[in-house]
């Protein structure tokens, strides 16, 4: 492997070009200087090089003293013009460099996100593309009572809104142990995957080069918002819910990225919810729950805008794990409210 790096690069190549020019003139040289000293045998007393008379007084402290100091002035502007100029070039190779880099890991990532047809670990077969827009995975699902075996279709949330709601290490937590009980399979080594620790980053630096571009506030855009909204008035007006916040909770854009169902409604995924907010990977919300944990409207509020974090308090006596994704940036304030108030109305 090293040996065909040493042998295969361009530049390399050159040096080693460069290596025999000089190794083979520095033996020429070597053996003209062997074949001219044999000559001299004899006459080292009238020949010797240090015996030749120099330049006179005059010459070697007026014309030759001159050119030397030339010679250094011309190396003394080299070294002041250059140095400078390194120093102001510098840190912008180095950018450039990091820029370089960064390119390079999201097109290793892409290559990795890619479809299995592409030579990828198929996330874009099941998250919906390159994009990451959200799609569906096909899935078998055994009856825990019955044990009968059944197809269905396992919707896979989008990727490109992932970094809204989870911060790196937890996007990471998801990457190397997944979603046991789901389409989306342990990928890291750690949790039985097939992906090294440098692979699951340059898949992560790949996810955050097709997030949906932020407004000045780092939230969603404003178009993105107004299409959720639209979607689930839409949803109320046609009485599949009865509220916004229902529909919201519900509401299946994106693969339900943007909803609530999708971790707290059983079988919601594959097409066959069962209670709504019964709870499912994420706990159950029905029956006062959410008002026992959050005696305040408002401390709910704030912890489903900002999700929970891995270790760290919340409500009256959770402990986040750092799965439950913050909503802060992809839902405007109102929609947070009305969620809130239908779910502490269950
Ligand atoms: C066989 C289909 C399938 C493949 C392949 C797959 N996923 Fe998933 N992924 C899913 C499903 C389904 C979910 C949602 C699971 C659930 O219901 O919680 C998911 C969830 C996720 C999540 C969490 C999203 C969220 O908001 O909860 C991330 C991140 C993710 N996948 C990234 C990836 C990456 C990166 C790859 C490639 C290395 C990948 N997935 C490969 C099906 C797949
Ligand atoms: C990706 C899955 C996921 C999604 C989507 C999700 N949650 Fe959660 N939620 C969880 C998990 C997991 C917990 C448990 C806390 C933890 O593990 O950090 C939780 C906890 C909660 C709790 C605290 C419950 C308690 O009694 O401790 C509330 C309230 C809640 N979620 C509401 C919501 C609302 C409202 C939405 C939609 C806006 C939502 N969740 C979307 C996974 C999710």
């Amino acid at each position: 492997m090293v040996l065909e790096i040493i042998l295969a690069d361009t530049t390399t190549t050159i040096a080693w070009v460069i290596l025999l020019v000089s190794i083979i003139g520095w033996i020429i040289y070597g053996l003209a200087n062997i074949r001219s000293a044999r000559r001299e045998v004899g006459a080292e007393i009238k020949l010797a090089a240090n015996r030749k008379p120099y330049y006179d007084d005059e010459r070697l402290e007026g014309e030759k003293i001159e050119r030397t100091q030339l010679i250094g002035l011309a190396f003394l502007a080299v070294v002041t013009i250059a140095l400078p100029l390194y120093w102001i070039l510098e840190p912008g190779r180095m950018v450039g460099a990091e820029k370089e880099f960064q390119k390079q890991f999201e097109v290793w990532g892409g290559g990795l996100f890619a479809t299995t047809a592409e030579g990828g670990f198929n996330c874009a077969g099941c998250h919906g593309g390159m994009k990451g827009g959200g799609g569906v995975a096909s899935y078998a699902i055994t009856d825990p009572t019955t044990g009968e075996v059944k197809h269905v279709n396992w919707k896979a949330p989008a990727i490109n809104t992932i970094f809204y709601r989870y911060s790196e290490e937890e996007v990471r937590f998801i990457l190397e142990y997944g979603r046991p009980f789901s389409p989306m399979s342990a990928w890291g080594l750690v949790g039985g995957g097939p992906l090294n620790d440098q692979q699951i980053q340059t898949v992560i630096e790949y996810m955050k080069s097709i997030q949906i571009p932020r407004d000045e506030q780092g939230k969603l855009p404003n178009a993105k918002q107004q299409e959720i909204q639209a979607e689930a008035e839409r949803l109320v007006k046609v009485g599949t819910y009865a509220t916004l916040g229902e529909a919201l909770f519900n509401l299946d854009l994106g693969s339900g990225n943007f909803s609530c169902a999708r971790c707290h409604t059983k079988g919601w995924s594959y097409g066959e919810p069962q209670i709504a907010g019964g709870g499912a990977f994420g706990p159950n919300l029905l029956g006062g729950a959410t008002v026992r944990q959050f005696p305040l409207r408002e401390e709910m509020i704030a912890f489903i805008k900002a999700g929970s974090e891995f270790g760290k308090k919340y409500g009256e006596q959770g402990q986040g794990s750092g799965r439950m994704p913050g909503f802060g940036l992809m839902l405007t304030d109102e929609q947070i409210a009305a969620i809130v108030d239908y779910e502490r109305g269950q």
